[in-house]
């Protein structure tokens, strides 16, 4: 069955999650950041993802904002960065305003020329995506921005996925999820998506009973996976 509907995962896939990081660290007012960001920004991304987990499993949900907070102080303190409130203030508000990877507006460009559905399935909170969405510039480019809030788990509970046969009244074989996160593009797998894996680290596969169906180096070919030429 062809594809109708590309859909992608926001943090990471997106919008570069590191950027918060690396850009407070070009900073005057942070240069204790300087040879330490890449350390902070691993350790923040994966308490953050860590957490959502963990919250879903013991069935004690909080919003996106809460856990990005949460997984952001864990590795202040982590990497000897805590106690600095501008710094933590700082970070948080460049993670709101983070900027899309450059070749995002051409491809869903592409996508939307072509005739196909496009919108994010996020973990982020309706507010933090909003915001997310129009500093990237690509809010006529999407016809949906959908959230985990709607259902009230993370990633990656089924229900979520079902979230995008709900909203564009087609079926799993006419969608193709796009993530940057293996595990969340090898679980929609296991949903009966078709899927793609942008690994722009150069990461081994996530080692679950499913893995993604194509993987990428980023999102270019992603027009050509959806069936475009
Ligand atoms: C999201 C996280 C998982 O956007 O990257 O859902």
């Amino acid at each position: 069955m062809p594809i109708t509907t590309c859909v992608f995962d926001a943090y990471g896939t997106l919008f570069d999650v590191a950027a918060a990081a690396r850009q407070a660290a070009d900073e005057p007012d942070f240069t204790e950041l300087k040879d330490s960001w890449p350390a902070l920004a691993e350790h923040w991304r994966l308490k953050q993802l860590q957490y959502t987990w963990l919250r879903a499993v013991a069935d004690a949900h909080t919003d996106f904002g809460k856990v990005t907070e949460d997984g952001l102080d864990w590795a202040l303190e982590k990497t000897g960065l805590d106690g600095n409130a501008a710094l933590r203030a700082r970070l948080l508000a460049l993670y709101w305003e983070l900027q899309s990877y450059p070749e995002v507006p051409q491809m869903l460009r592409s996508l939307k020329d072509g005739g196909m559905n496009t919108a994010i399935l996020s973990n982020g909170s309706p507010e933090m995506l909003v915001g997310a969405v129009r500093s990237a510039g690509i809010e006529a480019l999407l016809d949906d921005t959908l959230s985990v809030e709607s259902v009230g788990i993370f990633k990656p509970a089924a229900i979520v996925y079902d979230m995008v046969l709900r909203r564009f009244g087609c079926s799993k074989e006419e969608v193709l999820f796009v993530s940057s996160n293996g595990w969340d593009a090898g679980c929609a797998t296991g949903y009966g998506f078709t899927t793609a894996w942008v690994n722009r680290a150069g990461d081994p596969v996530d080692l679950l009973p499913w893995e993604p169906v194509h993987t990428l180096g980023d999102l270019t070919g992603i027009p050509a996976l959806a069936g475009l030429s």
